[in-house]
C-alpha cells in the first residue's frame, strides 16, 4: 500500500449496482463496476484525474482516436486472498508496457503517480466488486485514446485516460481449437506489433472471424515475411511443451511482450523447467507432433490466463494434442500462478501489489 499523495476528486454513485451481478456466474466483459478514473492531457499536460460513477462519457463526433485510431489499452487483474485483501498482479508492468504502447503511438507518458493512486483509489472504492470465487477476478482496464476536435491526421494535442473494471471468469469455456495461418498477419517487422495499439485488435477480427467460419476458435499468427514462424494465437502468446521443454517464440518488435507470457516464464524457471524463447518454426510444431514429443499447447494473456489448446490445424491437418490432464508442466504452472496471484504462495519475485 503506498502513501496518497494525489487529492482525487471523488464522486461516488448514490446506489451501487452490484446486486446486478451474479457472482457464481460471470460473463466476461459484461457488468461494469460502478466507478471510472478519468484524468485528461491539455496544454502539455496530465491534469489531476478523477472517480466518478461509470457512465457514458460525451465526445465530439471529430474525435481523433475514433478515425485514425491513436488509442492503446492495457488489461490487469485484481484478485481477492483468504483474507479479503485485494491483491493486483504486476500492475507496474502493466504502466511500463503502457508506456512503451503510448511511445510507438506518439501518446504523451502517463506519470505512475496518476496510474498507482489512481489504481489504488479506485480499487478501494470498488473492492466489493474484486469476486472471491476461484477462478474469477477483477479485470481492469486502463486505456488512453486521442480527443482532439480534428480530422487532419497528426498526434492530437489532448488525450484522455480512463479505467474502469468488470468482474471476470474465464475468457474462453473450453480448451481451443487454432489453426495456424497462412495468408494474415498481425504485425511485421517495423509496425506496432509490440505496442497494445487498438487498431492491432480491429485488424485482427476480420482473419479471426474467417477461421471461426471454418470451425477453430482462434488462430495462430505467423510471421509477415514468410508465414513461417509462429508468432502469437489470437490476443495471447502461445506456448508449447516439446519434448520436455517449454518452447516459446521470443519476443521481438512484432510480437507482444505479455506479463502472463513472463510470469508463466519465470515459474517455469523457478521449477527448474527447461525454457526456451526464440523462433520456433511452423514445420517444427508439425514434426514434433509426429514424432509424439509436441505434448502441450497454451496461449497466454491477462485475459484468458492459461487457455489450452487441443487441437492446431495446419496445411489440412488437424493436430489433436493429449488430453489435459497429463499436461504436467501448463497445469504445475497455471496452478502456482493461481496460488501466486490470490496469496495463497510466497510471492518470490514481488508481482503483488496490496491495495
Ligand atoms: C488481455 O489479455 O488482457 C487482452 O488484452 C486481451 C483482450 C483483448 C481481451
Amino acid at each position: 500500500m503506498s502513501v496518497d499523495t494525489l487529492t482525487i476528486p471523488t464522486q461516488t454513485v448514490s446506489q451501487s449496482r452490484i446486486a446486478e451481478l451474479d457472482f457464481n456466474n460471470i460473463e466476461f466483459g459484461k457488468i461494469f463496476a460502478d466507478h471510472m478514473l478519468v484524468a485528461d492531457y491539455k496544454d502539455g499536460a496530465w491534469q489531476i484525474p478523477e472517480i466518478m460513477p461509470y457512465g457514458n462519457m460525451s465526445l465530439s463526433p471529430a474525435t481523433s482516436a475514433l478515425h485514425y485510431g491513436q488509442a492503446i489499452f492495457e488489461g490487469m487483474k485484481a484478485y481477492k486472498s483468504a483474507e479479503g485483501d485485494i491483491l493486483l498482479f504486476r500492475p507496474l508492468d502493466n504502466l511500463k508496457r503502457l508506456n512503451i504502447s503510448a511511445d510507438r503511438m506518439c501518446i504523451p507518458e502517463l506519470p505512475e503517480e496518476i496510474f498507482m493512486q489512481g489504481l489504488e483509489q479506485l480499487l478501494r472504492l470498488d473492492a466489493a466488486w474484486v469476486p472471491p470465487t476461484a477462478g474469477c477476478a477483477l479485470y481492469i482496464r486502463p486505456f488512453i485514446f486521442a480527443t482532439d476536435d480534428f480530422i487532419g491526421v497528426r498526434p492530437s494535442s489532448n488525450y484522455r485516460f480512463v479505467v474502469f473494471s468488470c468482474p471476470v471468469g474465464a475468457y474462453y469455456g473450453q480448451p481451443l481449437r487454432v489453426a495456424i495461418e497462412p495468408n494474415y498477419v498481425r504485425s511485421a517487422e517495423g509496425g506496432a506489433g509490440y505496442a497494445k495499439a487498438a487498431g492491432n485488435y480491429g485488424a485482427a477480427l476480420y482473419p479471426a472471424r474467417k477461421m471461426q467460419e471454418r470451425g477453430y476458435h482462434q488462430l495462430i499468427w505467423t510471421d509477415a515475411r514468410e508465414h513461417k514462424y509462429i508468432e502469437e494465437s489470437g490476443t495471447m502468446n502461445v506456448m508449447f511443451v516439446i519434448d520436455g521443454k517449454l518452447v516459446t517464440p521470443a519476443v521481438s518488435t512484432t510480437i507482444l511482450s505479455g506479463i502472463t507470457r513472463a510470469s508463466v516464464l519465470q515459474i517455469a524457471r523457478d521449477k527448474g523447467i527447461p525454457v526456451e524463447e526464440r523462433k520456433v518454426a511452423v514445420s517444427e510444431i508439425v514434426e514434433a507432433h509426429k514424432a509424439g514429443k509436441l505434448r502441450e499447447a497454451f496461449g497466454t494473456g491477462t485475459a484468458a490466463t492459461i487457455a489450452q489448446i487441443a487441437t492446431i490445424h495446419c496445411n489440412g491437418e488437424d493436430l489433436d494434442l493429449p488430453a489435459l490432464e497429463g499436461r504436467e508442466i501448463s497445469n504445475s504452472i497455471a496452478a502456482e500462478l493461481d496460488r501466486i496471484k490470490t496469496g495463497q504462495a510466497t510471492d518470490l519475485h514481488n508481482w503483488i501489489y496490496k491495495i
